[in-house]
């Protein structure tokens, strides 16, 4: 083990001289919350989703908790989401008041089941909430085709996604609503920040309400609140970031495929691991998640990351499954409801992945894997 090496981070953002200059400039012009930036990265986003209506927000965990609220969904309400994704997709239903009604996911693809899902469905559901997972997608063709026979709202997370096609469409840029993020660990940042794509300047219209306070404008130039709103609305400073990353967002992809088929060509062989799958030909990576047995490696997956540590080698965990956490069982879920959510839970972990790193650090992490591994 060389301990002089540098730390390959799990993730980090890329933001360059330009991207400085202009947030310099946003703070000396005296207008550092929403403006003309923010209005300017909406557009260039819609742009890029075949020009639908589309609002930033200061997360997409505060998109999809619009999302819900756009589609009207409350108390009483039922949500199908999966039980493997990141927290915000079950918080968010909790919050608005409606219940998660989760259904397991494939274990290599982690895409939620549609089966599950159309056998979950009651009177009381209101949505699918599926999250996409680099590597695949949920199978767009049967998601929609089941919403429109149920008349189920769709809100995809594609927090992990932007840049993805399914077939020939960008994510986002077809299908009912869909939300993305803009995390420094996700294809693209605004610092923290996260977007709405909708189907008409109707919904885009509740949104903007919905974002800041509630608030309409009467004619006689006061305020009314038309509903207890949020604020969620993204500063220019951020949206100036923005601007400067998603005339990147293609090399960065770039970048990451090319890592990514480095970690496919050079992970060391270990019986009963997973990797992710490579199904599509025109998608981002995000994330690069493997599966690994630890029940049958001898070694506990904090034993593991703390070698890779030790090596200079930082880890995530994508994800831990929603309805075994406290809040997931308080609703009345119990361990062993989902056995893929939970393996996955149980067994994965996420590997560096970022525009910065080299292919040699991709090397660098195969060989510290097989090195701990070997011992
Ligand atoms: C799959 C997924 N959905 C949603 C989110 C929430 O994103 P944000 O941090 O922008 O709220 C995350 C964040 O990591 C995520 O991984």
């Amino acid at each position: 083990m060389n301990t002089s090496l540098p730390m390959i981070n799990f993730a980090q953002p890329c933001l360059d001289d330009a991207t400085i200059q202009d947030v310099a400039d946003v703070l000396r012009s005296n207008w550092i919350t929403s403006g003309p930036k923010t209005a300017a990265l909406e557009q260039a986003l819609s742009a890029n989703f075949g020009g639908r209506p589309t609002r930033v927000l200061t997360s997409a965990t505060a998109a999809m908790e619009v999302a819900l609220e756009v589609c009207r969904i409350g108390p009483g309400d039922e949500v199908i989401t999966s039980a493997q994704s990141f927290f915000s997709t079950m918080n968010m239903i909790v919050k608005v008041g409606a219940r998660p009604v989760f259904v397991d996911c494939d274990l290599v693809s982690r895409s939620i089941n549609l089966a599950q899902v159309e056998a979950a469905i009651t009177p009381r559901t209101r949505a699918i909430m599926p999250t996409h997972f680099p590597g695949a997608l949920v199978d767009m063709d049967a998601l929609l085709a089941l919403a429109k026979k149920h008349r189920l709202r769709v809100i995809e997370d594609a927090a992990l996604v932007q840049g993805s096609y399914w077939k020939d469409q960008a994510i986002g840029s077809f299908g009912d609503i869909a939300t993305f993020s803009f995390h420094p660990n996700k294809n693209m940042t605004t610092i923290e920040g996260g977007a709405i794509v909708l189907n008409s300047e109707e919904e885009a219209k509740q949104v903007d309400i919905l974002r800041f306070h509630g608030i309409t404008r009467l004619q006689d130039d006061t305020r009314d609140v038309v509903v207890a709103g949020g604020k969620f609305n993204l500063s220019d400073v951020s949206a100036a970031i923005g601007l400067r990353q998603l005339p990147q967002l293609d090399a960065f992809l770039q970048k990451r495929k090319l890592l990514v088929q480095r970690y496919f060509q050079k992970f060391p062989p270990i019986p009963g691991a997973i990797l992710p799958p490579n199904d599509l030909p025109r998608q981002s990576w995000n994330m690069f998640c493997v599966l690994f047995p630890f029940s049958q490696l001898q070694l506990t997956r904090k034993e593991f990351r703390d070698a890779l540590r030790q090596h200079g080698i930082a880890t995530g965990i994508s994800y831990e499954a929603l309805h075994t956490t406290t809040l997931g069982r308080s609703l009345g879920y119990a361990q062993g409801q989902f056995p893929n959510a939970e393996r996955i839970s149980n067994e994965t972990l996420t590997l560096p992945l970022h525009v910065n790193m080299s292919l040699e650090d991709v090397d660098r992490v195969c060989e510290a894997v097989a090195a701990i591994l070997a011992t």
